[in-house]
């Protein structure tokens, strides 16, 4: 898979990764991660897990690629991997994930997990562990007007999302279990940057997570 380090981005073989894998209790994908600011979050608060922070685009994630690379003691992150993809073509190394998250998806990643894409999902699926968690924070301004990514599929409520796409969802394996509006302090605590920004521009910060798990 390609790694994003820094400015640079290399070949992380498939069994340099799994032996990194194998050193840690836990494997969580961040998707669509940015700035990577939530997967070092993660990253630094659980250090017996794996984080991968995957993007289609490379260059925001080099920051923080660069950040987690330095030593330790000055301030690296050794179990954050800043990978650089698209969740349609997910790195076939990457298996046994535990804990998936997908903050503020836009753009194509949007529409494979709000329209839903049958083939997303179970590509994401078969990259999960049984049983692998699922957080996904929509930014709920993209039906307000809606984007052409999100079609003419009505914004999700938490009285409504469960119903509208927990069956697509579970034809791929996913099990919906919940979805609400998080407060700002869950949301402040995610660290994505996004919900900073809207909440800068906009008067209302309107967010729909959905929670789930792998059959
Ligand atoms: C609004 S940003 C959110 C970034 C981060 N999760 C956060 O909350 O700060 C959406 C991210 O999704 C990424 N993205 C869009 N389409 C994607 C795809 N098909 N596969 C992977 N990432 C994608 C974009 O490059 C962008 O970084």
């Amino acid at each position: 898979m390609r790694q994003v380090l820094g400015n640079a981005t290399v070949e992380l073989a498939a069994a340099e990764f799994a032996a990194l894998r194998d050193r840690h209790a836990g494997l969580l994908l961040d998707l669509g991660a940015g700035d990577g600011k939530h997967a070092l979050a993660v990253a630094r608060a659980r250090p017996d897990v794996l984080v991968v922070a995957l993007d289609a685009s490379p260059d925001g994630l080099r920051r923080a690629a660069a950040r987690g690379a330095a030593k330790p003691a000055r301030g690296g992150v050794p179990n954050a991997v800043f990978v650089w993809a698209a969740v349609e073509q997910l790195p076939p190394e990457l298996a046994g994930v535990d804990e998936v998250h997908c903050l503020m998806p836009w753009g194509s990643l949007l529409r494979a997990l709000a329209g839903p894409d049958p083939a997303v999902l179970r590509s994401l699926a078969s990259a999960c562990a049984p049983g692998a968690g699922l957080l996904i924070t929509l930014n709920l301004h993209a039906w307000r007007p809606p984007v052409p990514e999100v079609g003419d599929a009505p914004e999700p409520t938490p009285e409504t999302a469960l119903a509208t796409l927990g069956p697509a969802y579970a034809q791929a394996g996913w099990a919906l279990t919940g979805a609400d509006r998080p407060g700002a302090a869950e949301l402040a605590a995610l660290g994505t940057s996004w919900t900073k920004r809207l909440g800068s521009s906009r008067a209302e910060l309107a967010v729909l997570a959905l929670r789930g798990r792998l059959a």
